[in-house]
């Protein structure tokens, strides 16, 4: 491949002259309600993967939306996109993944503009950019964006959406309800996708505006549902309080000592297969600038919420170590004023966040096992295993590593920090154990997006930058 910087130049160009459209672009997709933990918006997920189809293939690609899940059980459709590579090209095959889906835009009356409305709101005076709007703005079509909007600068100006570098695209649309389908999709095309030599999502964050980032490593995740049962039916609580078990007080009681007075979680074996984290890693995680204080502000908690456990920085626990949540947790009478009622059951959704080398099903087992250990008298449980994911930590000087860090640092003008990430995103553990594939995290969130929360947005200048940071990788890895 020539050494071609004039045609380099003349794509970022095209990305510049994009600008609106690309905004444009980007807010017709949004507008699409494709929520796909909720049934009734399936045919928004449908819609939602073809247009993402439409321009891909407008770019060059072959394109095809697949079928997931089973006839009796379907799922939401994969688009699974192939661009061939130009004859003599060495480089790496390259496997982008992202997700079409959003998270339910509840509790709606939060929301200052409609979240499939999108809107585009001007900058502040306190730093917050350009921005736009909407459910699904930042996580995650805002950054498919970047990548399809880079395809689309280089397919006009080079005639070739990758400039001759092989590319698959494998856009998921249950990211977000937990990836259930996809394990059976990638063993499926396995032998199509394991030809990648490396996969590419943009679905992670930066340390801020002026220091982008490259991911390393996100967390894996246990997905639970646990409901404690109790009486046959609901009892009036003056003649049954203190006569029998309220479910409601037991779960809550029980649920309480999952953590020591060190906020480590208590279940036995929890940190067996916990990977210490090097010092090398700390020493270089406390150089990098943030300031736990700030960020805690910025969410409404003073300095004396920086709580977590013991003998961890925020970074270290968030990135470094496991934890427990309770999620969502309900019974009885919610509604408006007062009824005296001991309901028959109460229930939670608990999940924990994994680090290497923890398994989501050995954590999900013990998790079982110490509930069942602690049933309060006369009570039963029901216990569901709704999901879970391996998290990933992939090698920091691998070439397809560095290629993006230099990408990265062109596009913003600064060096990229490496980081890892609290989130989960499954595809990563899958591509890893299934194929052997690893996977570079180039994202492009700022930490105030509002991700999965009301007013979600996705600043112009991430989508810019972004959208310069994939056509600078391209360049990288076909020598222009
Ligand atoms: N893009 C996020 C993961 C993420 C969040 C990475 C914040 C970096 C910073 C992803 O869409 C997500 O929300 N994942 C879920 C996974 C779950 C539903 C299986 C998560 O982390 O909760
Ligand atoms: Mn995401
Ligand atoms: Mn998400």
């Amino acid at each position: 491949m020539p050494n071609d910087s004039a045609m380099v130049e003349s794509v970022l160009k095209a990305i510049e002259n994009e600008r609106k459209g690309a905004v444009t672009r980007l807010i017709d997709w949004l507008r699409i309600p494709s929520i796909s933990t909720d049934p009734k918006h399936a045919p928004d997920c449908e819609k939602a993967a073809r247009w993402a189809g439409d321009r891909l293939s407008e770019c060059g690609f072959k394109v095809e939306i697949l079928p997931t899940g089973t006839r009796e059980e379907p799922g939401r459709p994969v688009v699974l996109a192939e661009i061939d590579a130009k004859p003599g090209y060495k480089g790496p095959h390259v496997l982008f993944y992202g997700h079409y889906d959003v998270q339910p835009a509840d509790p709606l009356n939060l929301w200052e503009s409609p979240p499939f409305d999108p809107v585009i709101k001007p900058a502040t005076s306190d730093g917050v950019g350009e921005r736009v709007v909407a459910r699904g703005a930042v996580d995650d079509k805002g950054q498919v964006m970047t990548f399809l909007e880079s395809c689309r600068a280089w397919h006009k100006t080079a005639g070739h959406a990758t400039n001759g570098a092989r590319f698959t695209v494998l856009l998921e649309g249950e990211e977000e309800s937990g990836s259930e389908n996809l394990e059976a999709f990638v063993q499926g095309h396995k032998a199509r996708l394991e030809k990648a030599d490396v996969c590419l999502i943009s679905d992670t964050g930066m340390v801020s505006r002026e220091i982008p980032a490259i991911t390393y490593g996100v967390r894996g995740l246990a997905y639970t549902e646990v409901t404690l049962h109790a009486s046959n039916q609901d009892l009036h609580s003056g003649m049954w309080g203190g006569r029998c078990p309220n479910p409601i007080s037991e779960l809550c009681k029980v649920l309480a000592g999952l953590w020591d007075a060190d906020r480590r979680v208590t279940i036995p074996g929890f940190y067996d297969d916990v990977r210490a984290l090097a010092p090398e890693e700390r020493t270089a995680w406390a150089r990098i600038p943030f300031d736990q204080i700030d960020a805690l502000k910025k969410i409404g908690l003073p300095k004396e919420a920086d709580v977590g456990e013991k003998g961890f920085t925020a970074l270290e626990r968030e990135w470094g170590r496991p934890t427990a949540e309770i999620n969502g947790i309900w019974g009885g009478y919610t509604g408006p004023g007062a009824k005296t009622v001991i309901p028959s059951h109460a229930s939670a959704k608990v999940s924990f966040r994994l680090v290497a080398d923890l398994k989501p099903t050995d954590i999900t087992q013990k998790f079982f096992a110490w509930l069942k250990g602690r049933t309060p008298p006369g009570c039963r449980w029901e216990l569901t295993d709704m999901h879970g994911g391996f998290g990933v930590t992939v090698p920091v000087d691998s070439p397809e590593l560095k290629a993006a860090g230099r990408a990265v640092a062109r596009a913003f003008g600064n060096e990229p920090a490496l980081i890892k990430s609290g989130g989960s995103i499954p595809v990563a553990g899958m591509l890893k154990s299934q194929l052997g594939i690893d996977t570079i995290f180039m994202g492009f969130g700022l930490d105030d997006d509002r991700v999965h929360s009301p007013n979600e947005k996705f600043e112009l200048e991430c989508l810019r930058k972004g959208t310069r940071a994939h056509a600078l990788l391209v360049a990288e890895i076909t020598g222009a």
